[in-house]
């Protein structure tokens, strides 16, 4: 990404938002710089005045910020209410026979979903859950394709107080098996399978490959039939979503819950140990969802809104699952890849369903952007108005391909930092009032008070790098790690007292006053816009039998951001020509089935050692330097062998 930062610090362009645009805004300019004066004057109030107006409470809240344990933060605790009541029923009245999702199969076959028919395959869903057993607090582990059953099931997890923890569909076994352990889920749903890429992904064998490995916790498997592929189903454990909900009554009463009731689990990505559980509570995040959506999206009634993310990631909980239907929004949901069965297929379907607001990833827009300009161009994309990305920094290249080719310059731009700990959008365009300049997030929302800080947590001036941090507590955060609460001290509180967030991203402003995020700081990678810990990639390379050490790091990559290098150390001969390529293929082939085919290394290097120090540390700098090709400059005579360094760059 070095190079990005490189180009991004030179940046001058800029796109006020247009004229119309600005006029048929939900948040007029003068709205938005009310909200900011409010928000600084008064910090919880703002918030609770949000709170009041933008949810639909069951029992009104009167207390609003809860700082008595920090850091750990409660918003709004003596409230209650229920996430899927707000998201469905109270659309019901004005918005029953409006379309909530339509959906479209990688096949192409299509549904939609009013609001009134989402009430009711909510409703029986959860009925059905509550008559297998399933309480308030309970976890339930949901395994799906991109299908809008997913998001019936997360809905009616929400609806009985359940607590659903997504793992993406296209993680192995191994990785389910962490995250039902982890999680003590009693019950999955999942389904046979799901198309993707032109085939068939069979989801229930390996939740059943899962749940054999697994110690045990979950009683009831329950399958959606959607693939039709062939699958076992065990006795007594397993029972098909078509033949529970049959004789289930639409009508289910939502458990009310307080406000900080867990909503769902999120597992991801950190830098040491096994991925962990990021915990959300109900009303804070469901706030930050509804705002964002109005705010940073600025969905109308009218909109056709696509956000491309899978349910298995927050985008796809908090863009997809929940926001935009409380919001009242329709929404496409797409189950497939976006190459299927060419690399038009998405433009195709902005035309179809007539999209107008699309939101996605820049590893997939530098993909389309490859395939070039012709295939965007034979489709009618005139009726997008706002598009935006997330998941990593946009280089500017890819942000002017996005506004000309995709947007015809008409679209603003919203480039939107988060993360899975924060809910939601943090630092985001407010497309009616921000100025926008390509590869920066630009500022934070109202009511985040975000900043990039030195060691000892004092403000940094314009382009001096640093800790990005958010220095007051916001509804959407993250309420703790689950089952792991010293982490959720350890790894977002370590510094500056514990008062401020660290994101774990290091970032800087420019003399407007804009971020630029440059990278994490932390062993992460972000690979497609994907979170992954080079340890866990690390120890599932140490698991094969084969294997002594190993050592991974990131490497810019045009496409995926970054592209996953491995330094494998055998326990026997280093291997050379076919042997090595062999070995090569074994290791990836090890690493998605223990983890999933996006942890696949791109790169795999043997040697008879890893460069470390003489107390015995591995020399992260140097292996990243080794695998970007850089000349090795600096002095490695320190270091306790040094001849494996031409072995790894390949020289020896
Ligand atoms: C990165 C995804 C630059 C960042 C919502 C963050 C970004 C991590 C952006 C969180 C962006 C996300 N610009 N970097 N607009 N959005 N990131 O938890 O490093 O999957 O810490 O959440 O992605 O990834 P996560």
């Amino acid at each position: 990404m070095s190079d990005t930062i490189e180009s991004a610090l030179h940046e001058n362009r800029h796109f006020p938002p247009p004229a119309d645009f600005v006029a048929n805004a939900r948040l007029k300019p003068e709205e938005a710089e009310a909200l900011y004066r409010k928000a600084e004057e008064d910090h919880e109030g703002f918030w609770c005045d949000l709170a009041r107006e933008k949810i639909t409470w069951h029992r009104e809240f009167s207390v609003g910020l809860d700082d008595s344990q920090a850091p750990h933060y409660a918003w709004f605790t003596d409230g209650r209410m229920n996430v899927s009541y707000n998201c469905i029923d109270r659309h019901l009245d004005t918005r029953g026979d409006k379309p909530a999702i339509i959906f479209e199969g990688e096949n192409g076959d299509t549904r939609t979903y009013t609001y009134r028919d989402l009430y009711h395959e909510v409703g029986k869903l959860a009925n059905g859950l509550r008559a297998s057993g399933v309480r308030k607090g309970d976890r339930v582990v949901i395994y799906m394709p991109m299908i809008a059953e997913a998001v019936i099931a997360m809905q009616a997890c929400a609806r009985i107080g359940a607590v659903h923890s997504v793992v993406f569909g296209g993680f192995s076994a191994d990785a389910l098996r962490d995250r039902i352990d982890n999680s003590g889920a009693e019950v999955m749903i999942t389904a046979d399978g799901g198309t993707r890429g032109g085939r068939v992904v069979s989801l229930k064998k390996t939740a059943d490959k899962a749940l054999d490995i697994c110690s045990g916790t979950v009683r009831k498997v329950i399958v959606c039939k959607r693939a039709g592929n062939e699958v076992n189903m065990t006795e007594g454990r397993d029972v098909w979503w078509q033949d529970l909900v049959a004789d289930q009554p639409v009508d289910c009463e939502p458990e009310w819950v307080e406000s900080e009731h867990p909503l769902f689990l999120l597992y991801t990505s950190g830098s040491t140990g096994k991925p962990k559980g990021i915990q959300h509570a109900s009303a804070g995040y469901l706030l930050n969802t509804i705002i964002t959506n109005e705010w940073v999206f600025d969905l109308h009634d009218e909109d056709i809104f696509w956000c491309t993310a899978d349910v298995g990631w927050i985008t796809g909980h908090s863009y997809v699952a929940y926001g935009p239907l409380a919001v009242g929004a329709t929404q496409v949901v797409y189950e497939g890849v976006p190459t299927v069965p060419d690399g038009g297929r998405w433009w195709q379907m902005c035309q179809a369903h007539g999209v107008t607001v699309f939101y996605t990833a820049p590893t997939a827009i530098r993909a389309l952007m490859k395939l070039g300009d012709e295939i965007p161009a034979e489709y009618d994309l005139s009726k997008l108005r706002l598009l935006g990305t997330v998941g990593e920094p946009i280089n500017p290249e890819a942000w002017m391909w996005y506004y000309r080719t995709i947007g015809g310059e008409r679209c603003p731009i919203v480039d939107t930092w988060w993360q899975t700990e924060t809910g939601a959008h943090m630092i985001a365009p407010l497309p009616s009032v921000t100025t926008l300049t390509p590869g920066s997030c630009t500022r934070p929302l109202p009511g985040i008070v975000a900043d990039v800080v030195n060691e000892e947590g004092e403000s940094l001036g314009p382009d001096q790098g640093g800790f990005l941090v958010i220095k007051k507590p916001w509804p959407s955060m993250l309420r703790t790690v689950w089952q792991d609460d010293h982490r959720y001290k350890s790894t977002y509180w370590p510094k500056f007292d514990g008062k401020y967030y660290l994101a774990g991203d290091s970032a800087r402003r420019d003399p407007d006053g804009n971020f630029w995020i440059m990278g994490r700081i932390d062993d992460v990678l972000n690979v497609s816009g994907h979170r992954l810990g080079t340890m866990e990639i690390e120890s599932a390379l140490v698991a094969h039998e084969a294997v002594a050490e190993a050592a991974v790091v990131g490497r810019p990559h045009d496409v995926k951001g970054e592209a996953i290098v491995a330094f494998v150390i055998l326990k026997g001969e280093r291997p050379t020509g076919a042997a090595a390529e062999e070995m090569v293929k074994a290791l990836r082939e090890w690493v998605s089935e223990h983890i999933g085919p996006i942890a696949k290394p791109d790169d795999i290097r043997f040697a008879d050692g890893l460069p470390k120090t003489r107390s015995g540390k591995i020399m992260r700098r140097l292996l990243r330097s080794i695998a970007k090709g850089e000349e090795i400059t600096s002095d490695t005579s320190t270091l306790e062998n040094e001849a494996v360094v031409a072995q790894l760059q390949g020289k020896a």
